[in-house]
């Protein structure tokens, strides 16, 4: 039943998506894509021949097409991962200048991927981690035919005070997985390519970071006599963060061309770990609109008086200045009871300061 229904849905946004065909594109469409589900009701009728559909979706890789002929449901589990990383992207970056805007065409990020820097960088690991984490959670809830719970995990040696048990996560599937589909788009011989490989480790490596151990106590009358212990991902909110962090302490590297691989700039540098993000240019100061990398400028962004941070006027309105608006808001106040039965209330007048960049 289940499969019948995500299977028209899949099979509307296909349709709905063959009319849009574009060149330079990317999977991270199926993530914009899907927020428009209410279409598949409309189209659920439609006879359209889901092989003629899927090979219509130009702006996948042909390797990653073929996920669409086998596996409908994958192909969701696909999309909602590549919407989970759009989604935490523009979270993160809420306050900053750059605030991870995306475009309704299959291009979704738009111009700023123009320029190899911090936000690429940014951009490539969290979908990367978007995939890897809806992949895992399906194949715990049992959503997939491929995988399941981590069952090798029983098999490490018994813990000290605990014993695992229940469903552990199965982030080894889920990175072979992201790696398979994200990785297959890059070529390791050139700069970007390289670039975009590595962040997208670095993605993946910070869930397999982020990972918790749950446990329940089992036992006569409620006592801990025995401990059953699985492994569990960490909400992808952390893992969001824990990339804005590294996103903070990204490494500047350059390609050697000769080797085929980054380098530090400078040999002063710290050494980059698999685990972080490195990026090969500068990123724009994304004070102005300029289009040619996808900046929007912070003319009318809201910023904060009282912050020294980026979300605060000072640095959102790169020293233009900001206008105040003052707005006032009635809230009820001093309520009392009265015996019996009887809340008064005076009426409150707040003013509200906001302030917008020049
Ligand atoms: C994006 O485009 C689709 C189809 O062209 C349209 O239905 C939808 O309303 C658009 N969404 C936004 C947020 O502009
Ligand atoms: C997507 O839309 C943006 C803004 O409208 C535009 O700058 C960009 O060229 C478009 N990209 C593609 C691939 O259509
Ligand atoms: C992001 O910034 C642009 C312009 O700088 C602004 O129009 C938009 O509302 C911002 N988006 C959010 C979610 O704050
Ligand atoms: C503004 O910044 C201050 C200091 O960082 C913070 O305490 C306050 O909550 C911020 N206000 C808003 C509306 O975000």
């Amino acid at each position: 039943m289940a499969t019948a229904a995500s299977q028209s849905w899949v099979l509307g946004i296909l349709i709905l998506l063959s009319v849009l065909q574009v060149v330079h594109a990317s999977w991270w469409y199926l993530g914009v894509a899907s927020s428009y589900q209410f279409l598949a009701y409309e189209v659920r009728q439609s006879d359209k021949i889901l092989d003629d559909a899927c090979a219509s979706l130009q702006f996948l890789q042909p390797q990653q097409r073929e996920i669409c002929n086998h596996d409908v449901k994958l192909l969701e589990v696909i999309s909602s991962g590549a919407a989970m990383g759009i989604e935490e992207c523009q979270h993160q970056f809420r306050d900053r200048r750059w605030n991870c805007t995306t475009y309704n065409n299959t291009s979704v990020f738009g111009p700023v991927l123009h320029i190899k820097s911090r936000e690429t960088a940014y951009i490539y690991a969290i979908s990367s981690a978007g995939i890897m984490y809806s992949v895992t959670r399906a194949c715990a809830k049992g959503e997939l035919d491929k995988c399941g719970c981590d069952n090798k995990v029983r098999r490490l040696q018994e813990e000290r005070g605990f014993q695992w048990g229940g469903c552990s996560d199965n982030i080894r599937y889920g990175a072979r997985f992201s790696k398979d589909f994200v990785d297959s788009v890059e070529t390791k011989q050139k700069d970007h390519g390289s670039m975009n490989l590595w962040n997208n480790g670095a993605g993946r490596k910070t869930i397999k970071d982020q990972i918790d151990i749950q446990c329940k106590c089992h036992g006569v009358s409620g006592d801990c006599s025995v401990r059953i212990c699985w492994r569990k991902m960490r909400n992808f909110r952390e893992i969001g963060a824990a990339l804005k962090a590294k996103f903070d302490g990204a490494s500047l590297v350059r390609f050697d061309k000769r080797r085929g691989r980054l380098k530090r700039v400078s040999g002063k540098q710290k050494r980059p770990t698999r685990k972080d993000l490195v990026y090969l240019a500068d990123s724009p100061d994304f004070c102005e609109y300029n289009l040619k990398y996808g900046s929007l400028g912070t003319r009318g962004r809201q910023c904060n008086k009282t912050s020294y941070g980026l979300d605060g006027c000072t640095l959102m309105c790169c020293g233009r200045g900001y206008q105040t608006l003052v707005s006032e808001e009635v809230e009820d106040c001093d309520c009392k009871f009265y015996w019996c039965c009887k809340v008064v209330c005076k009426k409150c007048t707040n003013v509200m300061e906001k302030h917008y960049c020049n």
